[in-house]
């Protein structure tokens, strides 16, 4: 993102940084992309190697379905209030990827016994209703609704929740999580683009935890929970600095590009990553061209499937669609306005709707744990004119 840091460091790094007692901090570069990518040095009291026992792993992942039908797929999990006990069981992966993956999250229990490192994958927590705290090793972090938190992989972390409806969507990537290309400068800064610098909330509270004991982490690879025991705090540093850190960015702070006529996706987009791209869909004034036309054109997608996740907005009076609702509009079939909404959106001039998609450049499955949301009625709502869609806003 952009360099930070937090507590103490020494001036030079790589060099003798020196305990109360005499004995050396231990510094650990974490760097991403080989020694290529973006970086940071931390300072523990303890060596981060110093293991306590590496227990057998556990499996931990979803299984997709290879052989799912072409077709349109509206995911409702509007009803859901709980998918399972805790962070991580769950989590609901509903479609995947080689490059991605996209889950439901609303654990019963708010708090963490464990820390958790997802050693494979950044991932972006999109909370859509929930408040907290994340506290890493880089920090404490609040946790608001709205808010993107992107986590890059082996932050070592827990979330704890507080009480209230709680149900977070979880993009995990095989690859790095980063700002737009084409919104940053030749060094990286950001330039005239939906967001900057100062709408990233990075980590505003070092926590250096001194205390021994027994400590469990959880650590996802490779299809497994891998729990490894430390007789010290994770939470062991005195600082750090660099480039690589969580940082929270709120969809409220995304300021939408509008126009005479209906604006293309990407001036939605709000991330990338490989082969796949996060766009913010947030309220904004429609098109202001005398004859513009709001809704979106019929879309063949060539080369993308598309995944909407709407949030917030007047997409509850298209049938079926809800607040928590997910579809996926595959490539290779087109797809677009219900019956109806084209006429019935000129004239409009604004929408309020709040939505998340995930363009994706390689095609998704859904998974076993998707079955059960899937509404049957979807693919063939173009086609049904009897109930009276009124959608005009999504791509
Ligand atoms: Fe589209």
């Amino acid at each position: 993102m952009y360099y930070h840091r937090l507590g103490k460091i020494p001036p030079k790094r790589h060099t003798q940084f020196r305990q109360p007692d005499g004995s050396l901090y231990k510094e650990e570069l974490v760097s991403s992309e080989g020694f290529s990518g973006i970086y940071s040095n931390l300072y523990h009291i303890h060596p981060p190697t110093r293991i306590k026992a590496a227990d057998d792993p556990i499996a931990f992942g979803p299984k997709r379905i290879e052989d799912y039908s072409l077709r349109h797929i509206h995911l409702n999990t509007s009803n859901v209030t709980a998918t399972g006990d805790d962070y991580l069981s769950a989590r609901k992966v509903l479609l995947m990827n080689n490059d991605c993956s996209i889950s439901i999250c609303s654990p019963r229990k708010r708090t963490m016994d464990y820390f958790y490192k997802n050693a494979e994958g950044d991932e972006v927590l999109f909370i859509h209703d929930g408040k907290g705290t994340l506290t890493s090793q880089f920090g404490k972090l609040d946790v608001r609704q709205g808010d993107y938190i992107v986590i890059p992989r082996t932050v070592i972390y827990k979330i704890e929740f507080e009480a209230g409806p709680l149900r977070v969507l979880i993009i995990e990537a095989a690859s790095p999580v980063e700002t737009v290309k084409r919104y940053r400068n030749q060094l990286g800064q950001l330039l005239d683009s939906p967001y900057c610098e100062r709408d990233i909330r990075p980590p505003h509270e070092l926590v250096t935890d001194t205390s021994k004991g027994e400590f469990l982490i959880k650590i996802k690879k490779q299809g497994y929970l891998h729990p490894y025991r430390y007789d010290h705090s994770p939470l062991d540093l005195v600082g750090w600095d660099g480039f690589l850190w969580p940082y929270a960015f709120s969809i409220h702070d995304f300021e939408p590009i509008t126009g005479r006529v209906h604006q293309p996706p990407p001036t939605h987009q709000t991330f990338q990553g490989r082969n796949f791209v996060i766009c913010s869909f947030v309220p904004r004034l429609f098109d202001y061209h005398p004859l513009a036309i709001p809704a979106p054109y019929n879309h063949s997608n060539i080369d993308s499937d598309e995944v909407l996740y709407y949030a917030e907005g007047n997409f509850m009076s298209r049938r079926g669609i809800e607040r928590g609702s997910f579809t996926l509009h595959p490539g290779g079939i087109p797809h677009g306005p219900h019956p109806g909404t084209v006429e019935k959106s000129i004239g409009a001039k604004e929408t309020h709707e709040l939505a998340v998609m995930i363009d994706t450049f390689h095609p998704l499955w859904p998974t076993t744990d998707a079955l059960e949301f899937i509404d049957p009625k979807y693919p063939m709502s173009w086609t049904d004119q009897a109930e009276g869609f009124n959608e005009v806003n999504t791509p």
